[in-house]
């Protein structure tokens, strides 16, 4: 059987909320998957050695030749990641910094359908997060189908040290005094609205990779749905092109 959807979580907590998110949308999509857990492989950052840019094969020695081998092959793929300090975690970053051997020149991952999921405590800090991976896959030109911010855990509710340590997390989200227990967690399943999107998301893509007509009328409505973002990435180019040419006048002088 040929691979037709990939999920990827760069989440290292064994079947976490954001692992089981991703294969909630691989699931609802009907469609031949796997599902890849990061911190099983060996992927580190991209080392800008240019060496991918003759045959977009990426020549590090680790794990990504091998999967970037299934990113090449699935029509659709989910990223899930989450938000350690408030920021992308590491598994994910290196994983999506290595996509850069497939994009240039030949853009191998060219109107692939993509989702992300975000996990986090932070609101505004998944919504940057997922805000930015997103646009990343935007920049590889994949077709944005959907992306889901999960409401997570902090590690101080299971770490075992969590009610009486000085920098526990846990008086800051449920009060002053508070006992640090797992029953505190939150699980992804009751978050109702989040699971029925996936389902939804999961389903559109499932449509989108067997029907080709249902895939090309639903890209044009999901590019018309990103108009928004557009402003900003015209006013980012506008000031990047900005920048340069005040860096060439300078050199100039
Ligand atoms: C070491 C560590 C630090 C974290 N710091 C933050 C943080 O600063 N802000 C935040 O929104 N979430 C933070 N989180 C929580 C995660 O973003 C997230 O809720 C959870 O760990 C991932 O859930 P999952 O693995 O079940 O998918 C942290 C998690 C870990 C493990």
């Amino acid at each position: 059987m040929t691979l037709q959807i990939l999920g990827i979580s760069g989440s290292p907590i064994k079947n976490s909320n954001t692992d089981r998110l991703v294969k909630a949308i691989l699931e609802a999509s009907g469609l031949e998957y796997e599902f890849v857990k990061l911190s099983a492989k060996k992927i580190g950052p991209c080392r800008a050695c240019k060496q991918c840019v003759e045959d977009n094969i990426c020549k590090t020695k680790d794990d990504f030749p091998a999967l970037a081998k299934k990113v090449k092959e699935a029509k659709a793929f989910v990223i899930g990641g989450y938000t350690p300090y408030g920021i992308l975690d590491s598994f994910t970053k290196a994983f999506l910094e290595r996509l850069w051997s497939m994009r240039h020149v030949r853009g191998l991952n060219r109107r692939k359908l993509a989702a992300t999921v975000i996990t986090g405590i932070s609101p505004f800090n998944v919504n940057l997060t997922s805000l930015q991976v997103g646009r990343e896959l935007l920049l590889e030109r994949m077709v944005l189908i959907g992306q889901l911010k999960v409401e997570g855990n902090i590690p101080c509710l299971t770490c075992g040290n969590g009610t009486d340590c000085r920098m526990s997390g846990v008086p800051d989200l449920f009060g002053e005094g508070a006992v640090a227990s797992a029953d505190k967690c939150i699980r992804v399943e009751d978050q109702t609205k989040l699971w029925d999107k996936a389902q939804r998301v999961g389903q559109d893509i499932g449509d989108m990779v067997r029907d080709d007509k249902t895939r090309h009328r639903m890209t044009r409505k999901r590019m018309r749905n990103l108009g928004w973002l557009t402003p900003f990435l015209l006013m980012e180019n506008f000031m990047l092109a900005r920048r340069r040419r005040k860096n060439i006048r300078r050199v100039k002088v």
